[in-house]
């Protein structure tokens, strides 16, 4: 048993040192969901191991009983045409919604029952289409700049990069359980419409010194504590963005507090340690990830931008920089029906369409249209109902996340308020267009905070009850960093539509020539904005009138969640992070080697034997982050002093450390460290087996 499972630690390591880049998709992780799932189902997993293992397959929960969101991640937002034949064959099949564009480039497929999980992933693996990694405390789906590959402004093809750092890391053991999730986003220019300061990680192309590269920003976060991201280098070269990417983990793991899990986003770093001392901790991570061998790196293709002031509007028609059309598709709130899918794509097939691009703003982008086909495509939209923003209007582009239509801590339904405001459009008409982004509670999965006018859900008593809000917020904006929204007052959710018209008319009639809503907002004052909606918030409105209470889309009695912490901030349950660092030990052992650091390679193997060590008495939950070698070493002796076959593992490991230092067999250090790693897999599934049937209710 020993033998097969190093053996099987030793195959399935990937060896970064002369590793080519890593597929999207493959089958196997298919297969590793496929075996996932089925120890749930047999009850060899209870249901804490299971919500771990099924969010790493971007696996939510839903409010209703036994049915499950799943999403899929798409770097860049990019989807080839028969993707949308392919999602849209499998959602129709084994789901019971509209697919659903989010606000971070991805699909999200909505009420699978358990069963059908499996189906749905073999469909959407098997067209090419992944889930690993869309959730869970991972390197989220890497998003790029909407116009990315097609904008005249750019300096390279933003999705490309998204792309190829979505791959970078893709499957290995450093970035499948850290403290909590890391979002990536780039920007093809410095105009940076990929929001880069909201993300943990954003790359913003630019130019220094007649070189080509980025700047680093980290840190950023939206949820109840939004924060800008901060500068981390001023420039770097292309070919070290996998270094930069592998030292934002290390720093992460090292720091970041695992047991808070609200409190463990990479922003509250910058929050402990100051942006000076977060910086450096970046740079102390950065130089020892850069001796490192890293993947191969085909050079980007670089181009000289236009010289616009703006990036072009997103909507109709766009002029590609290579004389090519895009044409932006708002499909209502960013859902699409399998039928509308399947026909974007008989369309896009028909005029020689290259591409679509899923956006942040919930649209989809058709790309590389040949221009004299731009007209039949446009008419063949037009004829499926969808929009494409040609007569702006008020309420021309709405964000919102799903809220409690489907969300299980969610508080307000957005996607209700979202739909009422849909239909209010036409009231609109006369109004500037401006970007109205909702969540259905403070965890920002709508953006609130970047919206021209952005509202989250919150629950605030009238007469002592309970009664649904939405918090505004006003003049956020992606493209300038710091440009996070400021908060205005909380209005009954009834009377969102109300306060919309107060503000917008307001807007209308009292902003200077092209003011955006920041500077409006900025010019009235928060003063200005509480005395315009005083007749919609406490004092002004009728407390006689009973919908006051109820939340739009519903006449049942409003109750708030009791906790609005999301299962992706669930903890590992069987320290999973612990076996990968031990992983991630052995690995950068082999890539020191690579390098011809023999001193490093010891340590890595160090810290492969210690990472071991940690998990196994973190099961038994001993708390060792104080703990030194030789404390460790002594505290395993005397908990597991029974296990003959561990012993012996790690007294072989030990010695083998001890001979690598001074020169002996490195071989041998390797393979004791993964029979160590055996040996204590062996002890902690035993331990971990259920005593009872338990699990099955999820
Ligand atoms: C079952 C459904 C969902 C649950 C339980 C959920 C939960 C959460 C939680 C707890 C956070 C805050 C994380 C933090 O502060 O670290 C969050 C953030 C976020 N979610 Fe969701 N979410 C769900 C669905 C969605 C959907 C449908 C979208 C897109 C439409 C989405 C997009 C986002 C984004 C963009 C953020 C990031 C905000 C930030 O930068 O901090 N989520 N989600
Ligand atoms: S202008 Fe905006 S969309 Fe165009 S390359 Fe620059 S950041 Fe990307
Ligand atoms: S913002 Fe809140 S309600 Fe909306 S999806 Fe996220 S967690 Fe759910």
């Amino acid at each position: 048993m020993l033998e097969t499972l190093a053996h099987t630690a030793r195959a399935a390591r990937p060896s970064m040192a002369q590793c080519e880049a890593e597929p999207l998709a493959r089958m196997e992780d298919y297969e590793e969901f496929l075996a996932g799932i089925n120890n749930f189902r047999t009850h060899k997993w209870n249901s804490d191991r299971w919500v771990t293992f099924r969010l790493r397959f971007g696996i939510y929960a839903q409010k209703q009983d036994g049915m499950h969101m799943a999403r899929v991640k798409a770097p860049g937002g990019r989807l080839r045409v028969e993707w949308l034949r392919a999602v849209a064959k499998a959602n129709r099949e084994h789901c019971g919604a509209d697919v659903h564009i989010t606000t971070r480039q991805g699909l999200q497929f909505y009420f699978v029952a358990l069963d059908s999980l499996p189906k749905l992933f073999k469909e959407l693996y098997g067209a090419g289409l992944t889930s690993r990694e869309a959730s869970g405390n991972t390197f989220r789906n890497v998003t790029a700049c909407p116009l990315a590959g097609i904008c005249p402004r750019e300096r390279v093809d933003a999705g490309a990069v998204a792309q190829r750092l979505a791959v970078t890391w893709l499957r290995h053991p450093l970035v499948q359980h850290m403290p909590r999730k890391v979002k990536i986003s780039i920007s093809g220019c410095e105009l940076d419409c990929g929001a880069t300061s909201i993300d943990d990680l954003g790359l913003i192309a630019t130019v220094k010194d007649g070189r080509p590269g980025f700047r680093v920003v980290a840190g950023g976060g939206l949820g109840s504590v939004p924060r800008s991201a901060v500068e981390l280098l001023e420039f770097v070269a292309e070919e070290e963005l996998s270094a930069v990417q592998e030292a934002v983990a290390h720093l992460h793991h090292r720091y970041s507090n695992r047991s808070r899990k609200m409190a463990s986003r990479l922003k509250f770093l910058v929050k402990r340690f100051g942006e000076e001392e977060f910086v450096k901790l970046f740079l102390d991570e950065f130089e020892h990830a850069r001796r490192m061998p890293q993947r191969p790196w085909p050079a980007l293709a670089w181009r000289t931008p236009a010289d616009d002031r703006f990036p072009p509007p997103q909507r109709g028609r766009i002029e590609q920089h290579d004389g090519k059309v895009a044409v932006v598709i708002r499909p209502p709130l960013g859902m699409l029906s399998s039928d509308r899918l399947e026909a974007l794509a008989d369309i896009a097939e028909q005029t020689g369409a290259s591409e679509f691009r899923l956006t942040r703003e919930q649209n989809i982008i058709a790309v590389g249209i040949p221009r004299q086909n731009a007209d039949r495509f446009m008419k063949g939209v037009r004829a499926l109902g969808l929009d494409m923003g040609e007569r702006p209007h008020g309420l021309g582009d709405i964000v919102a996340c799903p809220g409690v239509s489907t969300c299980p801590i969610g508080i307000n339904n957005s996607h209700a308020l979202a739909e009422e405001l849909l239909a209010a459009g036409a009231a609109f008409a006369g109004f500037p267009e401006t970007r109205i982004r909702i969540s259905g509670c403070h965890n920002s999965c709508g953006q609130h905070h970047i919206g021209d006018i952005g509202l989250h859900g919150v629950a605030k008593k009238i007469g002592g009850k309970n009664a649904p809000h939405y918090q505004f917020h006003l003049g956020g904006e992606v493209d300038t960093p710091g440009a996070i929204a400021m908060e205005g007052p909380a209005v009954p959710a009834r009377l969102i539509k109300e306060a919309l018209k107060i503000l917008l008319s307001a807007y209308a009639e009292t902003r200077n020539k092209e003011e955006s809503v920041r500077r409006w907002a900025k010019r009235i004052g928060a003063a200005g904005i509480e005395k315009l909606l005083a007749p919609v918030t406490e004092g002004g409105y009728d407390v006689s009138d009973p919908l006051l209470w109820l939340d739009v889309g519903s006449d049942k009695p409003f109750f708030p969640p009791i906790s609005a912490v999301g299962e992706c901030a669930a903890a590992a349950v069987v320290g999973e992070y612990l076996s990968d660092l031990s992983l991630v030990g052995r690995i950068d052992l082999q890539r020191s080697l690579a390098i011809g650091d023999r001193e490093e390679a010891v340590e890595a193997g160090r810290r492969s034997l210690f990472a071991t060590g940690q998990r196994l008495l973190s099961v038994l939950g001993v708390d060792t982050e104080d703990f030194d070698d030789s404390r460790l070493i002594l505290e395993v002796r005397s908990q597991f002093s029974g296990e003959k076959a561990l012993m012996a593992a790690l007294e072989t490991a030990l010695k083998a450390k001890v001979a690598a230092a001074g020169g002996g067999d490195m071989e041998a250090f390797v393979r004791a460290l993964d029979d160590w790693a055996a040996a204590a897999d062996i002890i902690i599934e035993a331990s971990l087996a259920p005593s009872s049937a338990m699990g099955a209710n999820i």
